[in-house]
């Protein structure tokens, strides 16, 4: 059964998501709620989702299940437990649940042993929160406090049970907005759902192991990853358009100006694609690998790591056009860049965080020739050890262009190979290779991004947590046509025949 199993595995949301609105559900949850009225409420539950789950552990997995089809209709009100009678149409049969909820037995088991316990007192909204949060701890997940005091509904909602509740089928940005719909944020999100769980559970492993063997063989393939995502997603969002080959009916991006003399990486894609498909074959997207194998190499070369979400679809074509259009070069001005970031969706701290992949990788003459003949030694203002740097460059870059172009140093001359924060301290001291990347320092329009440089300067951290989370939202630049007609590459160079 192809199975969107949709596994909570964190945190007390269903308690703070409080905000839902639930009719007569008007007063702040509490832990001591049934202080008074029901002391062993907790006991009881515990005790029995303990049998149940001996009994199965699968038991677990219902339960939180149904737990999660409750509260994303109408919220935590138990109307998913209404049967359906003639003045009431439940949501059992809406088409998220009819053939798969279960569970149904288990909460009238439990609420048998309550009622006997302190009849009337407790509610089912509740019995159905404490009994998700047992099963979980059961199964070996967190456990977290529930805060309690949920009434009843009186009504259920088949439509909303039919439309609020993702599907498998659905794409990241669907799935993401209905979470979101529901006060749960893109970190909620992910911790919640495991688009591959039962698809291809070990490909967050079957890439990390590949990327290990990459990074080894050469940590300069982890800036090479890197950097193909980043042009992956500023052209039609991340969906896989960067990777696919010139044919006679497709233009793609390969030969677009920001991408053709220094995009690589391709083969690297070529290579993890292939083992993922002697594994899962038809299942994992290109776009996904590649955010996927990002966050990997960033890792590997001593980085922040990320939870990636994942669930994108590859396109069906690319765009020379925009690969041209949207991607910065090196020369442009500070405030344009900032626009080319901002219409992504991306801020400022984005701009200036990402920028700080700059800290390991390497490049070319033709990418840097204008910065070390033009203001570098402006910015760097002649300190004697500036001057032999700029010396060094200008030996591997020559002022006329010729054949040289090509010739390559690395962007962080003082830490290449290691992910840190020291671009932002070159920076600080007039050094930086690339011109876009000083401008963040330098420029008179940079009053917010020179703060922001500053900081990261500072504050390893700051920079490790901004770019993580701006990696995120730069890998969630979504491409809305091919969530509608994408699919899952069987080659990344070609769309499927
Ligand atoms: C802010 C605008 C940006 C500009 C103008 C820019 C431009 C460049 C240029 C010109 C190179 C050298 C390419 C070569 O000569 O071969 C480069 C390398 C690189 N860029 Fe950027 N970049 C920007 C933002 C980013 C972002 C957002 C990322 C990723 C999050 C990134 C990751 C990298 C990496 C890792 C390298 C080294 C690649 C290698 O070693 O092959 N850049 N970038």
């Amino acid at each position: 059964m192809k199975l969107f199993l949709v596994i909570f595995i964190v945190t007390a949301i269903f308690g703070p998501c409080f905000s839902f609105d639930v009719s007569g559900n008007d007063f702040p949850l509490t832990l001591d709620y049934y202080k008074s009225t029901c002391p062993t409420v907790f006991d009881v539950i515990k005790k029995e989702m303990e049998c149940i789950v001996k009994e199965d552990p699968r038991n677990a997995a219902i339960i939180i299940r149904l737990h999660f089809h409750d509260c994303f209709v109408q919220g935590c009100d138990a109307s998913v437990l209404l049967d359906d009678t003639e003045s009431l149409q439940g949501e059992k049969t809406a088409s998220p649940n009819i053939n798969s909820l279960r569970g149904y037995k288990i909460v009238d088991r439990i609420k048998n042993i309550i009622e006997s316990e302190c009849p009337g007192v407790v509610s089912c909204a509740d019995l159905l929160t404490i009994s998700a949060r047992d099963a979980t701890i059961l199964v070996g997940g967190p456990y977290w406090d529930v805060p309690v005091g949920r009434k009843d509904s009186k009504t259920a909602s088949y439509a909303l049970a039919t439309s609020s509740l993702p599907t498998p089928e659905e794409g990241l940005i669907s799935i993401i907005s209905k979470f979101y719909a529901q006060g749960l944020s893109v970190e909620d999100t992910v911790a919640l759902i495991d688009y591959y769980k039962s698809t291809c559970p070990t490909v967050f492993d079957v890439i990390k192991q590949e990327m290990e063997r990459i990074v080894n063989e050469d940590p300069r393939n982890a800036a090479i990853v890197i950097r193909l995502h980043f042009h992956d997603c500023f052209a039609q969002g991340c969906d896989g358009s960067v990777l696919l080959d010139d044919t006679r009916s497709l233009q793609g991006e390969k030969k677009a100006a920001p991408n053709i003399h220094s995009v690589r990486g391709y083969k690297i894609v070529d290579r993890i694609k292939k083992k993922i498909e002697s594994e899962c074959p038809g299942v994992v997207s290109c776009a996904d690998l590649l955010t996927i194998a990002a966050r990997d190499a960033t890792v590997l070369v001593g980085g922040p790591y990320w939870d990636v979400p994942v669930g994108r679809k590859d396109s069906k074509t690319a765009s020379y056009e925009l690969a041209t259009s949207n991607l910065p070069t090196p020369e442009e001005g500070l405030t344009s860049i900032i626009s080319k970031f901002y219409s992504q969706g991306l801020s400022v701290a984005d701009m200036v965080a990402l920028s700080g992949a700059h800290t390991i990788g390497m490049a070319q003459c033709r990418n840097f020739r204008s910065r070390i003949y033009g203001d570098f030694k402006v910015t760097s203002a002649t300190d004697p050890v500036s001057e032999t740097y700029l010396a060094s460059l200008r030996e591997i870059c020559p002022a006329s262009s010729g054949r040289a172009d090509g010739n390559e140093t690395a962007i962080d001359n003082v830490t290449p190979n290691l992910f840190d924060n020291s671009i932002y301290h070159t920076l600080l001291r007039g050094e930086g290779l690339l011109s876009s990347d000083q401008e963040m320092y330098t420029s008179m329009f940079g009053i917010q991004t020179r703060r922001i440089v500053k900081k990261y300067a500072e504050d390893p951290v700051a920079f490790f947590e901004q770019f993580s989370e701006s990696m995120v939202k730069m890998g969630n630049i979504l491409n809305s046509d091919s969530f509608v007609d994408g699919e899952v590459r069987r080659n990344c160079r070609f769309v499927n025949k």
